[in-house]
């Protein structure tokens, strides 16, 4: 069986955060110190998946493509796949089909900001199993507006509902899936919702008809944070700049983490830091080389 591949999904169309997304994608703004992407990437290479695809809108391509080119400068392969409407996050599985290539995958929605100690461990422990798939469950006190999951006493997983009206537990998916190869095939079967899109709980809900979904709890020491309105944006942003400014250690760094996992050189390093001198990014970048 091939190896475990991992997914960005990155198209949408933002109308939350009009007018800045009129013309420039969610993923692509700034949080804080580096563009929205870097972060749901951030969580795929720590679960060390170096083959990724990202998923845009075909108008933004270009730009993800001048950020984050081929993947090549960290070691990695990125393949672009575009989503010409946004017809909802099941279809990101239709779309990889012929990318996952019968693979199982992680992916992990744009715009989700993850951040907690043990975050690879949880999500390697997931891509341990090799059948079925595995989604987490995080309180949050606005249930309604996510997929919802209801557990029984011993954990098993009753139901998930799609933004349901009365939520019948406090704990929402999150925007990570681990998924094995039967993704793209149960994808295909989803029908459009009354509001058009392929909605990931009924895919998620096909796992669970036969048993096959683990849904974990993600306790309350990890943050998820949402960047889906202005306020939120902007809270995520203050967020990243306290935990680094108190730390000195950035968060969702990707030239750091291809460092850490072995796959880049401090040479290389230092060469990616260098177009970025100006910044206190890049001086990171070369702190990290150094081992400072
Ligand atoms: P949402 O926040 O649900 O949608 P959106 O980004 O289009 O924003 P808005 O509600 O303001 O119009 O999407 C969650 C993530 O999934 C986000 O990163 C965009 C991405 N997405 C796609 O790539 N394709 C899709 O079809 C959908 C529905 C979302």
């Amino acid at each position: 069986m091939s190896s475990r591949k991992g997914i960005v999904l990155a198209g949408g169309s933002g109308t939350r955060l009009y007018p800045i997304t009129h013309s420039l994608s969610k993923q692509l703004l700034p949080l804080y110190d580096k563009p929205m992407i870097y972060y749901p990437l951030s969580v795929l290479m720590l679960a060390g998946l170096r083959e990724i695809a990202i998923i845009t809108t075909p108008a933004d391509q270009d730009q993800f493509r001048r950020l984050l080119h081929d993947g090549s400068q960290w070691n990695m392969s990125f393949t672009y796949v575009t989503q010409p409407r946004p017809e909802g996050l099941a279809q990101a599985y239709v779309l990889t089909e012929e990318f996952l290539g019968g693979a199982a995958s992680t992916m992990v929605l744009g715009d989700n900001i993850f951040f907690g100690h043990g975050l690879p461990e949880l999500l390697r422990s997931a891509a341990g199993r090799a059948e079925g798939g595995t989604v987490f469950g995080y309180r949050v006190s606005d249930p309604e507006r996510y997929g919802v999951v209801d557990f029984d006493a011993e954990g098993r997983v009753l139901s998930i509902e799609e933004k349901p009206e009365k939520p019948r537990s406090n704990f929402a998916v999150t925007g990570i899936y681990v998924l094995d190869g039967s993704a793209p095939a149960r994808a295909a079967k989803v029908r459009p919702s009354p509001r058009g899109e392929l909605e990931i709980t009924e895919l998620l809900n096909s796992y669970r008809a036969e048993g096959l979904l683990n849904v974990e709890r993600m306790g309350r020491g990890y943050a998820w944070l949402d960047t889906g309105t202005h306020a939120s944006l902007l809270e995520a942003g203050n967020f990243v700049r306290t935990i680094e400014d108190r730390q000195n250690l950035k968060m969702g760094c990707p030239e750091e983490i291809a460092f850490a996992q072995g796959w880049i050189s401090a040479d290389e390093l230092r060469a990616l830091a260098a177009p970025y001198l100006k910044t206190e990014y890049g001086r990171y970048l070369v702190r990290v080389a150094d081992g400072a």
